[in-house]
């Protein structure tokens, strides 16, 4: 891209992730205006766009004054009667976000997660199994898409008949600014009738209406999975609404799918760029742990969360109104020089303890619920994939997503040799 200017600048462009990640849009940021506004069309207000490590981490951290419950985490500006019917819990402030996060938190502990690496190594080697009698495949369909729907659907109970749907139908949702992925973008005025439903989108009926059967049957018959502690869960001393459930299906369908796949899909592509780092993990396959990091780092599969400022509040020298869109841009935080040292390096030696990343937030009361168990899944299928892949290279161009909030790769063509 040519040199970039402020001027120029427009976070809310999807066709800017087009090419590939817009790095360059985020160095100039970090460095001329950290605290940055980024005028929107109207009927859209505009917000202030935060890229420095730093001050991501103090948004995230100061619910009180940045807000996810005043205006949603989306840059879209709902209406008080559609954010009331598609309010999820990422869309709550504390306390009463933690009825929610404290009925699932348990299960998604490391202790928690870490009972499934047994199940989940058997699943991806029974994936590698199959994909690797082939050199030359599509990395997105055949291992990326496929993995972490079905080790969800497996901890929250949804059985393997939907999952292939599931795909389907979250990939629509998420991308619901790619008009190849989403029925109607949701930018488009065909969306305006869908939107009471979650990501303005037709499908997220269809989400619902496999959620709500499945609650009916685990309220009759309860396992030991999530769908069943959330639906006899009484937070609080009273059970949650069928709205709440719905909803809440809903958004852990959509936030544990694509984000997982497009860190394995991406950290893929990183090593398929830098042969060295593969090299470096045949020869000491004990870096597989930092390595797994390092792709979730580079890879920074969500672009994006947005909060509301509830007063008048001075961040990096500049001052935001009350009321002011506040959005933090977490693949920019992550290429932040200040937190990582030679940022856009992909390096598996980087220590993880050193430099934690903020592609799962930073503390903040959302802190991804699910950062345990994707961290489990990328590290399971590079240890499998380091055992019987000697090299791994491009055999095509990979596609990106238009999205300026999911950093999806739509195919990633490669070719490996075995070891
Ligand atoms: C590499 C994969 C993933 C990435 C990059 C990712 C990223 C994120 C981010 C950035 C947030 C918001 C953090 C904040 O606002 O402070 C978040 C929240 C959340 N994530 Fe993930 N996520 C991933 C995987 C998962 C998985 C596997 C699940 C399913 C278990 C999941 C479920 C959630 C939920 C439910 C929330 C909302 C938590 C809350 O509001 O308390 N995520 N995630």
């Amino acid at each position: 891209m040519d040199r970039v200017t402020l001027d120029r600048i427009d976070l809310s462009n999807h066709d800017l992730f087009v090419d590939g990640p817009p790095h360059a849009v985020f160095d100039t940021l970090r460095v001329e205006a950290p605290v940055f506004w980024n005028a929107e069309r109207p009927p859209r207000k505009g917000f202030w766009a935060i890229t420095r490590y730093q001050d991501i981490v103090t948004v995230l951290g100061d619910p009180t004054t940045f807000s996810s419950e005043l205006g949603g985490v989306t840059l879209e500006e709902q209406s008080a009667e559609e954010l009331g019917e598609r309010r999820n819990f990422l869309e709550l402030d504390p306390p009463r976000h933690g009825r929610f996060r404290k009925v699932l938190a348990p299960d998604f502990t490391p202790k928690a997660v870490g009972r499934w690496e047994a199940w989940l190594r058997d699943l991806i080697v029974r994936n590698l199994d199959e994909v690797l009698v082939t050199r030359e495949f599509d990395f997105v369909e055949a291992i990326a898409a496929p993995v972490p729907i079905r080790v969800l659907g497996h901890i929250m109970g949804v059985p393997d008949e939907h999952h292939d749907r599931l795909i389907v139908l979250s990939d629509r949702l998420i991308n619901s600014n790619d008009p190849e992925l989403a029925t109607v973008t949701s930018d488009s005025a065909d969306s305006d009738p869908y939107r009471f439903e979650p990501f303005r989108s037709p499908d997220a009926a269809e989400i619902v209406a496999i959620g709500r059967a499945l609650f009916d049957e685990r309220r009759r018959e309860p396992r030991e999975d999530v769908i069943s502690y959330l639906v006899n869960a009484s937070p609080d001393g009273g059970a949650y609404t069928q709205q709440e459930l719905e909803i809440n299906f809903v958004t852990m369908v959509v936030a544990g799918n694509e984000t997982t796949r497009s860190a394995m899909a991406n950290g893929i592509l990183a090593f398929c760029e830098n042969p060295d780092q593969w090299q470096l993990l045949l020869d000491q396959p004990e870096l597989i742990n930092a390595a797994a990091d390092e792709m979730i780092r580079y890879a920074s599969p969500v672009w994006h969360f947005r909060r509301t400022a509830t007063r008048d509040v001075t961040l990096g020298g500049v001052t935001i109104r009350e009321g002011d869109k506040v959005v933090v841009w977490f693949g920019s935080g992550n290429r932040d020089p200040s937190r990582f040292p030679d940022a856009h390096r992909f390096d598996v030696t980087r220590p993880p303890s050193k430099h934690t990343h903020c592609a799962f937030g930073r503390g903040g009361p959302h802190y991804c619920i699910g950062a345990h168990l994707a961290t489990l899944e990328v590290r399971v299928l590079l240890e499998e994939l380091v055992a019987r892949v000697q090299s791994i290279e491009l055999a095509g161009e990979p596609r990106r997503v238009r999205s300026n909030f999911a950093n999806g790769l739509k195919t990633l063509p490669v070719r490996v040799a075995l070891r």
